[in-house]
């Protein structure tokens, strides 16, 4: 298949992209390159031996979008492309409504121009809020977001079920991710954070190799066995792999969709401290901080619906994240 993958050159979606072009599909990327390098696009293309095709250009160029679906027959499109910093988009909110919101507006009028109905979105766990019960299930009702980023991701997810319930010719998937980390297993491609990681395990991985003196370990006061956040990691190559699942499912005219990415397995912040130090022998110094404001205790979600429904279920477990996390950051101290 011919598949358009927005914010193809970064994190996730350089996962995705491997993920494809091994599967055999044609991949054409679209990315303005705000939070990514274009070497991760090269080192796909030294994974998989196969180039994808690259525009650099922002989804909100409605005259670029419309030259590539015109010069390329696009089939379905995995939408990755946003702005993904929760406390920046505190700070920017009009910034993060116009890149993530009008980004996908644009996007969408130009799939329907060319008659392009089959979409997989790349959501977030930041939809459910602070769940009632867990695990979450796709069942689980939404609860108000606490910033801006997070309700990006809402309400595209409500433009889109609006948009297939006016036109059920429409196949859309929302996959909400749960807390991806890890690299791929050849170290080639990984999390490139700009600047101070906000997240748990490129902040630890910076430890480990040297760049920052200690992690701070947000709360040891929740009520969970030891005190610290649970969340549910999966690993980024499992997430990609789901994405493959979702285009099946496309193809079957599906109408609309969403599942949860996850594993249905929560760890504390000390369990990926332990658990790093001891698959990769080497300690991450922490101390223990006050809580961050707005995080909650535990999340952690059952994937049952797309294991019944996709067929999907991720395969690796706690120590292949650790290990290919630092096998990435230790190949790659200073990104690409
Ligand atoms: P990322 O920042 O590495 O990738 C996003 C890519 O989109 C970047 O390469 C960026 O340059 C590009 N981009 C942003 N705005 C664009 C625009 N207007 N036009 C073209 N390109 C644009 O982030 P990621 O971690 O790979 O996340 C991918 C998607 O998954 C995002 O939508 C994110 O919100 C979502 N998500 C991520 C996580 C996570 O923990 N990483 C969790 C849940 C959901
Ligand atoms: C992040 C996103 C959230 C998204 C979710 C799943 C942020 C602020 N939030 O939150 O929008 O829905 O991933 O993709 O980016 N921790 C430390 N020290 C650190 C960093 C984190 O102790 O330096 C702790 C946190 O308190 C938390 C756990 O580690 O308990 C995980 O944190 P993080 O990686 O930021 O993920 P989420 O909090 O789930």
């Amino acid at each position: 298949m011919n598949i358009l993958l927005t914010g193809g050159a970064g994190y996730i979606g350089s996962h995705i992209a491997v993920e494809l072009l091994h599967a055999g599909h044609h991949v054409i990327v679209v990315d303005n390159l705000c939070n990514a390098d274009a070497k991760s696009l090269r080192r796909v293309a030294e994974i998989t031996n196969c180039e994808p095709l690259f525009f650099q250009t922002d989804i909100r160029n409605e005259a670029y979008l419309r030259q590539i679906f015109a010069a390329n027959r696009i089939e379905a499109c995995i939408h990755c492309a946003g702005l993904k910093a929760v406390g920046e988009s505190t700070q920017k909110p009009l910034e993060y409504y116009d890149n993530n919101i009008g980004g996908t507006l644009t996007l969408l009028k130009i799939m329907h121009k060319y008659n392009c109905k089959n979409l997989v979105f790349s959501s977030s766990a930041t939809v459910y809020g602070a769940a009632d019960t867990l695990p979450i299930t796709e069942a689980t009702p939404k609860k108000p977001c606490t910033n801006p980023y997070g309700w990006t991701k809402s309400m595209i997810e409500q433009i889109l079920i609006d948009i297939q319930h006016a036109a059920p010719e429409w196949n859309i998937i929302l996959l909400r991710y749960f807390n991806p980390i890890g690299a791929h297993p050849s170290g080639k491609i990984g999390e490139n954070p700009n600047g101070t990681p906000n997240n748990l395990m490129p902040y630890i991985t910076q430890v480990a190799v040297g760049k920052r003196p200690q992690l701070n370990v947000y709360g040891n006061d929740y009520a969970t066995p030891d005190g610290t956040g649970i969340r549910d990691y999966i690993h980024v190559v499992d997430l990609a792999k789901g994405h493959l699942k979702a285009l099946e499912a496309l193809s079957r005219n599906c109408g609309l969709q969403i599942y949860n990415l996850s594993t249905g397995n929560g760890y504390s912040v000390l369990d990926i401290v332990k658990t790093f130090e001891r698959v990769n022998g080497i300690a991450v110094p922490y101390k223990i901080e006050p809580r961050r404001p707005g995080d909650i205790a535990a999340c952690y979600a059952s994937a049952d619906k797309a294991a019944r429904e996709l067929g999907w279920r991720a395969e690796l477990g706690l120590d292949d994240m650790c290990r290919d996390a630092w096998n990435w950051q230790k190949s790659n101290p200073d990104g690409f």
